[in-house]
């Protein structure tokens, strides 16, 4: 009879406080909290570059700091960054999981699904993996659109000869934030 009643009054608490039970330990609120200022602080360094200086000048913003701004953001034991089908940095190109992630987003946006509520989660060999799709908003379409300036083209072929982050339409999907972290905290 106690335990009948306990069970029930644990399972009350656990959705209460808002704990999945497929994300005991919160690792999906954990990397949805830490996609806003990641994305905040691209924006910024990006919207400040182009203020500064214009569009070549936030070219070469978002190659020398990009990456560095994903390394900031990244707080242990979690690794943040973004991927994408068609990508400019190499660098930046998906492994097998966020490439089929990726394709279903894809074909979920074909299907009518508006891509900023597109988001996938999932146990991978021994770490907690999330990916947030990401739309291509009107201020992308200068560097990643279909009518990118001649000067502009020229300095992205200069910098990214393998470019294939062009020819994007508004509302399309761009990409993905790419969130990681192990199950357990490795001790040192
Ligand atoms: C001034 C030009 C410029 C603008 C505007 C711009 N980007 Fe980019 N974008 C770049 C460059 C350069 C890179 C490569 C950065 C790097 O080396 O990681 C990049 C990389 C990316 C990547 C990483 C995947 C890849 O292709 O390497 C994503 C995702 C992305 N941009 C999305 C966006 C979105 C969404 C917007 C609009 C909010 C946007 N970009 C606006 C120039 C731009």
């Amino acid at each position: 009879m106690e335990v009948a009643m306990r069970f029930p009054a644990a399972l009350t608490l656990l959705f209460a406080s808002g704990v999945s039970l497929a994300d005991p330990q919160g690792f999906e609120a954990e990397a949805r909290a830490l996609i806003p200022p990641f994305a905040q602080a691209l924006q910024d360094t990006l919207g400040q570059a182009l203020a500064e200086g214009g569009s070549r000048s936030a070219v070469r913003a978002c190659q020398s700091q990009a990456p560095a701004i994903a390394g900031k953001h990244g707080r242990k034991p979690w690794t943040v960054g973004r991927t994408a089908l068609k990508v400019r940095n190499p660098a930046n190109r998906p492994d097998a999981w966020e490439r089929r992630v990726l394709e279903r987003f894809s074909a979920a946006a074909a299907a009518g699904q508006p891509v900023a509520g597109l988001s996938h989660a999932e146990v991978v060999d021994g770490e907690y993996r999330y990916m947030q799709a990401i739309p291509t908003g009107e201020p992308c379409l200068a560097c990643h659109g279909e009518n990118i300036d001649r000067a502009l083209l020229d300095i992205l072929d200069e910098r990214y000869p393998q470019d294939r982050a062009r020819g994007f339409a508004l509302g399309e999907l761009r990409g993905a934030f790419t969130l990681r972290r192990p199950l357990e905290e490795t001790t040192p």
